[in-house]
C-alpha cells in the first residue's frame, strides 16, 4: 500500500475496510457476548451504539486518515503535536488484541483439521473444546501455526493474493452462515433461543451489559485502534464516505447478527434448557457449532467448509493487525520489514502463550473471574479503546473542530446527511458517555459501586 491512492473505486474501498473489520469478532466475539449478556437487550443496545457511536467514529476515523494522508500515530499528532500520545495509545491495541486473536484463530484451524479428518462426531462430545484448551501443546501449537501462517504472508507480502481469496469466501461465508442458521431454528428448543436473542428486557440493562457492548463495537468494527485512519488515508477523495461508512457498518453487524442466529438459538436446542450454557465465553461456539455439525446431514463436510471460511475471515483480520504493528514500529524506528516483521511475530508469540495457556496450565491465573486471555481483552476492549475513542472526540469536537471533519466528508458532493447528529455526539454524548460507562465500570471493578 505504497501508494496512497490504492483503492481505485468505493466498492473497493468498502470491500477492503470490511475485509478488515468482518472477522473472528463478528463470528466468535458477538455471539458469545451476546448469549453472557442478556441476548436481546444486548442486540439492541449494540445496534443503537452502532448507528451513533460506531458511526460518529468510524466517519471521525475515516475523514482524519483521508484528511492527512497519514497513519494513526502521525495523523493526530500531525494536526495538534499535544496529541501524539493519541496515536501511542491507539496503536498499543492492536499489539495487544493481535497475540490473542492468533491463539483463536488457532482454535479454528484446530477444528478445521478436526472435521477434514472425520472427527465431527468427536468434536461435537461434550468435554471435547475442555479437554482441547485445557492441554499445553495443541493450543500452543495450532496458534503458533496460525501466527506463523500471518507472519508468512505478511513477509511475503502476498497480502493482495489472500484479499482476492476472502473476497470470494466472504459472500460464501454469508450464504453457509444463513443456511446453518435457518437449520438451526428448526431443532427442537431453538425458538426459545429464538426469543431470547431478539427480546430485549429492559430490566437487564446494565452499565456492564451497555461497556460489553461498546468494547464489541469498538472491537469489531476496528475502531479506536487507528486501523479506520490508516484505511482512510488510502481512500479517495471523489468516494463517498459517509454512505461508504453505512455500508461497511452495514455489512459488520448483519454478519454480526446472523452469527448469533446461527450460535445463540443452538445453544438452547442442546442444552436441555440450562440457561448456564449462555455463559460459556470465548469457548461457545466451538462447544456449539460441532453439535449443530454432527446433527445434520453431511454436517462433516458442511462443518469443514465454514471452518475454512472463518479461518480465512480471520486470516485477513490477522493480516490487517499485523500490517499496523508493522508499519507502526518501522515508522518508529526506521528499521527493515523484514526484521521488524520477525521481531512482531516474535514477540506476539511471547505473548499469546500465557493467553493459549491460561485454560490449562496456568488457570491458577485469574482476575474477577477472567482467564488470561478474557484478561487481554477487557483491557484492550473494555479499557484502552475506550479512553482512546474518549480522546480522539475531544480531539475531533474541541481541538480541529468538527467542521473539519464535516468538510473532509462533503469534499464529494457537498452534503453530510448525519452531519447535526455527528456534532452532537461527538462533542458531548460520546465522550460524557465513554467517561460515565468507563468510571462506574472501574468502580464496580474495585468494588465501590454498581451501577
Ligand atoms: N474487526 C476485527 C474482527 O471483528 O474480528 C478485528 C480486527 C481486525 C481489529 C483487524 C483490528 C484490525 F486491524
Amino acid at each position: 500500500m505504497k501508494d496512497r491512492s490504492n483503492f481505485s473505486n468505493k466498492l473497493g474501498f468498502v470491500l477492503a475496510a470490511a475485509g478488515s473489520a468482518v472477522g473472528l469478532g463478528n463470528i466468535w466475539r458477538f455471539p458469545y457476548l451476546a448469549a453472557k449478556y442478556g441476548g436481546g437487550t444486548f442486540l439492541l443496545i449494540y445496534l443503537i451504539l452502532a448507528v451513533t457511536f460506531g458511526f460518529t467514529l468510524m466517519i471521525a476515523e475515516i475523514a482524519l486518515g483521508r484528511k492527512t494522508g497519514i497513519s494513526a500515530i502521525g495523523a493526530f499528532k500531525s494536526l495538534d503535536r499535544r496529541f501524539g500520545f493519541l496515536g501511542f495509545l491507539a496503536s498499543l491495541v492492536p499489539v495487544i488484541i493481535f497475540p490473542y486473536y492468533s491463539v483463536i484463530g488457532g482454535w479454528v484451524i484446530k477444528y478445521f483439521a478436526v472435521f477434514v479428518s472425520g472427527g465431527v462426531q468427536d468434536a461435537a462430545g461434550d468435554t471435547y473444546f475442555t479437554d482441547f484448551i485445557s492441554g499445553t501443546m495443541q493450543p500452543i501449537g495450532w496458534f503458533l501455526l496460525f501466527l506463523g501462517l500471518t507472519a508468512i504472508v505478511v513477509l511475503c507480502g502476498v497480502e493482495k493474493g489472500i484479499e482476492k481469496v476472502s473476497k470470494v469466501m466472504m459472500p460464501i461465508l454469508v450464504v453457509l452462515t444463513i443456511i446453518i442458521a435457518v437449520y438451526g431454528l428448526t431443532l427442537e428448543g431453538a425458538m426459545e433461543g429464538l426469543v431470547y436473542y431478539i427480546q430485549p428486557h429492559m430490566a437487564d440493562v446494565s452499565a456492564k451489559t451497555i461497556l460489553a457492548a461498546m468494547g464489541q463495537l469498538f472491537y469489531s468494527m476496528s475502531l479506536a485502534m487507528g486501523i479506520m485512519i490508516t484505511y482512510g488515508s488510502y481512500m479517495k477523495k471523489e468516494n463517498h464516505l459517509e454512505s461508504s461508512v453505512r455500508q461497511i457498518e452495514l455489512f459488520d453487524t448483519g454478519i454480526a447478527f446472523l452469527a448469533g442466529l446461527m450460535i445463540i438459538p443452538a445453544v438452547f436446542a442442546f442444552s436441555g434448557g440450562d440457561r448456564s450454557a449462555l455463559s460459556a465465553g470465548p469457548g461457545l461456539m466451538f462447544m456449539t457449532l460441532p453439535k449443530v455439525f454432527a446433527s445434520m446431514k453431511f454436517g462433516g463436510v458442511i462443518g469443514t467448509i465454514f471452518f475454512v471460511l472463518v479461518f480465512f475471515a480471520a486470516l485477513t483480520s490477522a493480516i490487517s493487525l499485523m500490517e499496523t504493528i508493522v508499519s507502526v514500529f518501522m515508522d518508529k524506528f526506521g528499521w527493515t520489514r523484514r526484521f521488524t516483521g520477525i521481531l512482531v511475530a516474535i514477540l506476539a508469540a511471547v505473548m499469546g502463550i500465557p493467553s493459549s495457556l491460561g485454560f490449562g496450565s496456568l488457570s491458577f491465573i485469574s482476575w474477577m473471574g477472567m482467564s488470561v486471555l478474557d484478561i487481554m481483552d477487557f483491557v484492550s476492549n473494555s479499557v484502552l479503546m475506550p479512553i482512546v475513542a474518549f480522546f480522539t472526540c475531544v480531539f475531533v469536537g474541541f481541538i480541529i473542530k468538527p467542521k473539519a471533519i464535516a468538510d473532509e466528508v462533503k469534499i464529494t458532493d457537498g452534503k453530510f446527511k448525519a452531519e447535526k447528529m455527528f456534532n452532537v455526539v461527538i462533542k458531548w454524548v460520546a465522550p460524557i458517555f465513554l467517561v460515565l460507562i468507563l468510571t462506574s465500570s472501574i468502580a464496580s471493578a474495585l468494588g465501590i459501586f454498581t451501577l
